[in-house]
């Protein structure tokens, strides 16, 4: 059987709509939502993304797969609705109870699927990432963000953001500006580099949660940073350098483009904020790490910047594309299992492995950016330096 358009009235359907709190109208799918059953085998499933792709622009698409679906089928189906749709709960039938799963946990529900199957529920992509969805998730997890003091895992956390800085290399930039600042870690290292060499600089940064920008903002001062300016604002159009500003001589965005809703969009802001002759590190998840690849292979859910991310080869294509030139690239974040084992030290282990861990995973990304950015799929997260050509070696 192919993908095929089901009634709303199929009951396959009807807890999973009462769940989402959506009235199945007499005319077939409520609006804004589209309903499509698979068979077990999953045929058809190529079909799916053609119908994602023309199904209505806000709302819901619901896939019904009959049978025993296993999560890696799940995942399939996911992918094939990619990028257009993505997948933010799994219902099931299990042991006679409905189970909804999201990544925030497993809840029981009234009802039952009927055929038997699974039916995985997905967002538009836009609206998962649309600007108020990220400032209100952002807003909600502002500390979280932060990371605490003296808990497991947190001097692996401000490690990993000083490796990114400090791929600036030895400098006294003097405007220095965090694009997508989060709790501002990586701009603040970047900003005591150029302090430490006897510089003075003025630290921007900017984000699109108001929480994170007063977070940011308190941890600067409390490092001693004098010099600061905070903004709220998205990479795709950014608040800095502002009417009348003048670019920034280094620019560092970490974890930030695989949040981005227009990568164009973004890249255009990126590029923008740093001066000619200035110098840009980026850096962000790898989807092709081996553990990412696996999670992707065997789970329905992902959060969205693990569907959403980029490589490295394709970050540094767009940025070569406006003007930069590569100068070198690193891995830093140990792949599987090092963040297995880093979780079960944080939850279960009091945090006795984490300096091990640590000096595992500064090793081995010393060795990276040693080697020039060798074995990259060892590593769940990747940074690079360019350098933003002036107009006129870009005009030779
Ligand atoms: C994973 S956190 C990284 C924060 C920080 N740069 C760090 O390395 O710790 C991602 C941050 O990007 C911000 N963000 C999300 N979408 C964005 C966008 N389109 N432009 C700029 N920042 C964005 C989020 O609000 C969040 O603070």
């Amino acid at each position: 059987m192919s993908a095929t358009q089901a009634s709303a009235a199929r009951p396959g359907f009807a807890a999973v709509l009462a769940d989402l709190g959506l009235e199945a109208g007499s005319a077939g799918a409520p609006g804004g939502t589209a309903l499509v059953a698979l068979d077990a085998r999953l045929a058809g499933l190529s079909e799916l993304r053609a119908r994602a792709r023309d199904a209505a622009a806000d709302g819901w698409l619901l896939v019904h797969v009959a049978g025993a679906p296993s999560d890696a089928d799940l995942a399939r189906v996911r992918d094939a609705a990619w990028p257009d749709w993505h997948a933010s709960a799994v219902y099931r039938d299990a042991r006679g109870v409905l189970e909804r799963r999201t990544l925030e946990g497993r809840a029981s529900l009234a009802g039952s699927l009927e055929p038997a199957g699974a039916v995985l529920a997905l967002r538009r992509r836009a609206a998962v990432l649309a600007p108020s969805a990220t400032v209100a998730k952002f807003d909600r997890n502002a500390a979280g963000w932060n990371g605490e003091p003296g808990r497991p895992g947190y001097a692996h956390f401000r490690w990993m953001r000083r490796f990114v800085a400090d791929l600036a290399g030895p400098h006294r930039a003097r405007r220095i500006l965090d694009f997508g600042c989060g709790a501002g870690w990586v701009g603040i290292e970047a900003a005591l580099a150029a302090v430490a060499r006897g510089g003075a600089p003025e630290l921007a940064f900017f984000d699109p949660s108001p929480e994170m920008v007063r977070i940011a903002e308190s941890n600067a001062r409390a490092a001693g940073l004098a010099r600061l300016v905070g903004r709220t604002g998205f990479g795709e159009e950014p608040p800095f350098p502002g009417p009348g500003e003048a670019p920034y001589d280094l620019v560092l965005s970490s974890g930030v483009v695989s949040f981005a809703r227009d990568r164009e969009a973004w890249f255009d802001g990126l590029a923008r904020a740093v001066l000619e002759g200035g110098t840009l590190v980026i850096g962000d998840i790898h989807p092709g790490s081996k553990g990412m690849a696996r999670r992707r292979r065997e789970k329905p859910l992902l959060p969205i910047r693990e569907m959403n991310g980029m490589r490295r080869e394709e970050a540094r294509a767009e940025l070569e594309r406006r003007g930069f030139r590569f100068e070198c690239w690193s891995g830093y974040q140990l792949t599987d299992p090092v963040p297995q084992w880093n979780h079960l030290d944080a939850t279960r282990l009091g945090g006795a492995l984490g300096p091990a861990l640590l000096a595992w995973n500064r090793r081995a990304a010393a060795r990276s950016l040693a080697r020039g950015g060798a074995d990259q799929d060892r590593f769940d997260s990747w940074a690079m330096r360019l350098v933003r050509a002036s107009a006129h070696a870009r005009r030779e």
